[in-house]
């Protein structure tokens, strides 16, 4: 009987000279006989064969006059270079801004290998990034728990995810307006009885559920109150897309290797090193009264907290990393507030108009301006 010795990705990757996550790619898609998944990791066969990289032929298949099984092999791998999206809508989403934050990614120069993303909501950055660079290492965290049960899911179980989204979207989609209603609030109130457990072991129906909500609930808003209970009422659309099942795979495979941590954004310090670009995302500081809105969970994030992070900034930043933060202009209202100016003055600031406007009694209305503070 032949016994077969295995390696970890991190081996064969090292081995190969590609990333970690490309051989996660490689072997969900069977191009590594023999390669199996224990828990949430890959083994590799020690002396399987490094596959040959057809990611960016897929174009050239009728040019060179390819066999069709070789056009087919090219087809089933451009499925791995499928276009990921944010798989939730996030108060404070990034997808706006995302062609100014382009313009600081720090990967082509300055041997920048590695990704961390401590505050990433949504994702949209991190999501960007991973369509475009095949980096070495990624870390994302935030700190609220059923936003990083739900990465999980995806990463680790998509599958089974999938077919809880399949069930709601073929049970809701057919219901009349008032059925809807008793189903959505019969499904938030499940989702805050598994919210209230606190466990961080992987729930994949609860990971279900925040989806689904997310997709039928007002706006698209998460939000909790103080006692850290979801409470946003059912929204109006008609036909919520709520089982993207082609995005939520694509996403799975891009996840692949991927660090998610449920916690503070000062446990990224360990991971952060001379070869990493940081995108610090925070809860903005409001500008208005009226335009608070930190209620992502039942921890505020104050003057308090924005100074912290200032000084955590200042930290990693003497380690070489990048570092790139946004934040709100509290120069929108008041010419004369210097907050992040102070804070920040060690490094560049920049100010960007958003797509938003104005929208509070103030005296100047027009395009919001927003920070974008880097140390490069
Ligand atoms: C502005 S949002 C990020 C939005 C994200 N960039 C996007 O595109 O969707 C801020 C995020 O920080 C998280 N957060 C708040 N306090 C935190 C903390 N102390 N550590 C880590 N994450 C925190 C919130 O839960 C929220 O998801």
């Amino acid at each position: 009987m032949k016994y077969i010795q295995y390696i970890s990705a991190k081996e064969a990757a090292d081995k190969w000279g590609i990333s970690q996550r490309r051989v996660a790619s490689l072997c969900s898609d069977g191009r590594i006989n023999f390669a199996q998944r224990v828990g949430n990791m890959w083994i590799i066969p020690a002396d399987a064969e490094k596959p040959e990289d057809g990611r960016h032929s897929r174009y050239q298949g009728e040019n060179l006059g390819v066999t069709k099984t070789q056009s087919e092999r090219i087809a089933s791998e451009a499925m791995i270079t499928e276009s990921i999206k944010p798989f939730l809508k996030w108060a404070g989403g990034k997808g706006q801004l995302l062609s100014t934050i382009q313009e600081y990614y720090p990967f082509k120069e300055n041997n920048i290998t590695r990704y961390a993303e401590p505050f990433v909501g949504g994702g949209a950055v991190l999501f960007d990034i991973l369509n475009h660079y095949d980096l070495e290492e990624v870390y994302i965290s935030d700190i609220n728990a059923e936003l990083i049960n739900a990465y999980k899911a995806i990463r680790d179980d998509v599958e089974g995810l999938i077919s809880l989204l399949q069930v709601m979207e073929d049970e809701y989609i057919p219901l009349k307006n008032e059925e809807r209603k008793v189903y959505f609030y019969e499904k938030r109130e499940r989702f805050n009885e598994l919210k209230a457990k606190e466990s961080d072991e992987l729930d994949l129906e609860k990971a279900a559920l925040m989806i689904f909500l997310n997709k039928t609930c007002f706006n698209g808003l998460y939000r909790v109150n103080k006692k850290g209970q979801f409470n946003v009422p059912m929204g109006g659309y008609k036909r919520p897309t709520i089982c993207d099942a082609k995005n939520l795979k694509a996403v799975s495979e891009r996840l692949q290797g991927v660090t998610i941590v449920h916690g503070d954004y000062k446990q990224s310090e360990s991971f952060v090193n001379a070869s990493t670009f940081v995108y610090f995302d925070p809860p903005y500081r409001p500008i208005t009264e009226s335009a608070s809105f930190t209620a992502y969970t039942e921890y505020d994030f104050n003057d308090k907290e924005q100074k912290e992070l200032a000084n955590f900034v200042n930290a990693i930043s003497k380690k070489g990393a990048k570092i790139v933060l946004s934040n709100s202009d509290p120069k929108n209202i008041d010419e004369e507030d210097n907050f992040f100016d102070d804070i920040y003055a060690a490094h560049t600031i920049r100010r960007i108009e958003a797509a938003r406007m104005i929208n509070s009694n103030g005296n100047k209305r027009g395009k919001i301006k927003e920070l974008l503070i880097s140390n490069f």
